[in-house]
């Protein structure tokens, strides 16, 4: 854990924000310790940015189309996190790939959640890509943020059964409830645990 008082974290959402409540809910119980410093958006009507200023939480939008390029777009995100003294970045629900350059900026202390079982169906609509391939379990991954899309050393990951007669809608409501209970959990473990990362694999040191 680093220092005293809880960690300062940035949510990073393009939409509904739902494992942003998560997040805060498990903050506020006690159970991560960390505080939520600022949530951004590039969308300036994503919902999230909503319900975060309804919980009384920072929140700012830094819409793409404002900026000529992907590098002064992240410049202008990287200078807000830096102003709200942002220690940990969690990506939830972000539509945007992070340049190497920005996940340099905050190395191994950017998130993901992902809703499948890593390494199987990156990418948009995961659910839909699990129930094509006519797989019986799927499920969703939390995982340290690379440069690549969605890949990076698994933190959590929680498993789902696919059930006869699943639609896209079904699967994707019991896979959400699981990312909002694996979220906490990973943020938790990467603050409280001692860990390390070798190769593709994040291990937590036992007993540390
Ligand atoms: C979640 O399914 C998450 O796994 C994916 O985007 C969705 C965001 O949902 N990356 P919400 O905005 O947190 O409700």
């Amino acid at each position: 854990m680093s220092g005293a008082g809880p960690v300062p974290v940035a949510v990073l959402l393009s939409g509904r924000g739902s494992n942003l409540i998560a997040l805060h809910a498990a903050m506020t119980r006690g159970e991560v310790p960390a505080r939520i410093a600022l949530v951004l958006s590039d969308h300036e009507d994503a919902p999230g940015l909503e319900r975060a200023r309804e919980r009384g939480l920072p929140a700012l939008a830094i819409p793409r189309q404002q900026f000529p390029d992907r590098e002064s777009h992240e410049a202008a995100i990287l200078a807000a996190l830096r102003r709200a003294g942002v220690e940990w970045v969690c990506l939830a629900g972000y539509l945007r790939l992070l340049s190497p350059r920005f996940v340099a900026s905050f190395p191994e202390r950017i998130l993901n959640i992902h809703p499948s079982l890593l390494p199987a169906f990156p990418g948009l609509h995961a659910q839909r890509q699990a129930l094509g391939h006519g797989v019986r379990v799927s499920g969703c991954t939390v995982h340290l943020v690379d440069a690549e899309l969605d890949s990076g050393p698994i933190v959590v990951q929680r498993p789902v059964a696919v059930a006869e007669g699943d639609d896209e809608a079904a699967l994707a409501a019991r896979i959400l409830a699981e990312e909002h209970l694996a979220y906490p959990d990973a943020l938790r473990l990467l603050l409280t645990r001692r860990w390390r990362v070798e190769g593709r694999r994040l291990i937590f040191t036992p007993g540390g």
